[in-house]
């Protein structure tokens, strides 16, 4: 693990979870075994033992694979993730985000975040790229996306199957370029 990320926002704190983080583990694991939490991520719901998850978690190197939880500030409660895979050849990541507790969403917890957040990969973390994959018809998602500087790079017919019914998804792919981050930057400061 490299140098551990920690940003402070007024109700959060975001930093990359590790195994010894039991009340969060705990947490994710209910989240993993939950189908429809696991829904939009197009993964399947398990039942996972506690120490199969810190395992999970230890797998999160902090260089090329990053697991970041974002937590209650007053009562470390985690509330959500973001999960990116860096591919260093080309400075390109791929972003997954939960917000696990569905009383929590569209409470602004993603926009509170991201500043820190895309400071941090297009800074520190060398990335030039994001991509993120959006199950098509999950507005939400795409929504937040758009409003976070997103551009929409594609529509991929029957790219996932769905892993309850068994039917093929088509996927929207989003990315968000380095190059355009301090324009979405001036626009989220901005209130837009
Ligand atoms: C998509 C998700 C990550 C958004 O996070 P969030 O913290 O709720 O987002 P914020 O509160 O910061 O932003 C709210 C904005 O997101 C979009 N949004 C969030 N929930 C929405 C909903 N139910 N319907 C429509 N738009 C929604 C809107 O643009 C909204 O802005 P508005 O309230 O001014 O209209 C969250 O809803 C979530 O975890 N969903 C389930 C998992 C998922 O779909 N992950 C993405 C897979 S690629």
């Amino acid at each position: 693990m490299h140098e551990m990320l920690q940003i402070e926002t007024a109700r959060f704190v975001q930093r990359h979870l590790k195994p010894s983080d039991t009340k969060a583990i705990e947490t994710l694991r209910s989240w993993l075994a939950d189908p429809i939490r696991m829904a939009p991520l197009n993964l399947p719901a398990r039942e996972l033992d506690h120490d199969v998850v810190a395992r999970y978690v230890a797998g999160f190197d902090g260089r090329d694979r990053h697991l970041v939880g974002i937590l209650g500030k007053d009562d470390s409660m985690l509330l959500g993730y973001r999960l990116l895979e860096i591919n260093r050849l080309h400075a390109r990541a791929t972003l997954h985000v939960l917000i696990g507790d569905p009383v929590m969403r569209r409470t602004g917890v993603l926009a509170e975040t991201m500043i820190g957040f895309y400071d941090w990969l297009f800074g520190e973390a060398g990335v030039n790229k994001i991509v993120g994959d959006i199950v098509a018809g999950n507005e939400p998602a795409l929504d937040r996306a758009l409003k976070s500087g997103f551009v929409v790079e594609a529509h991929l017919k029957q790219e996932l199957r769905d892993q309850n019914t068994g039917r093929f998804l088509d996927v929207v792919r989003v990315a968000l370029l380095k190059d355009d981050w301090m324009n979405s930057r001036q626009n989220t400061l901005a209130g837009y």
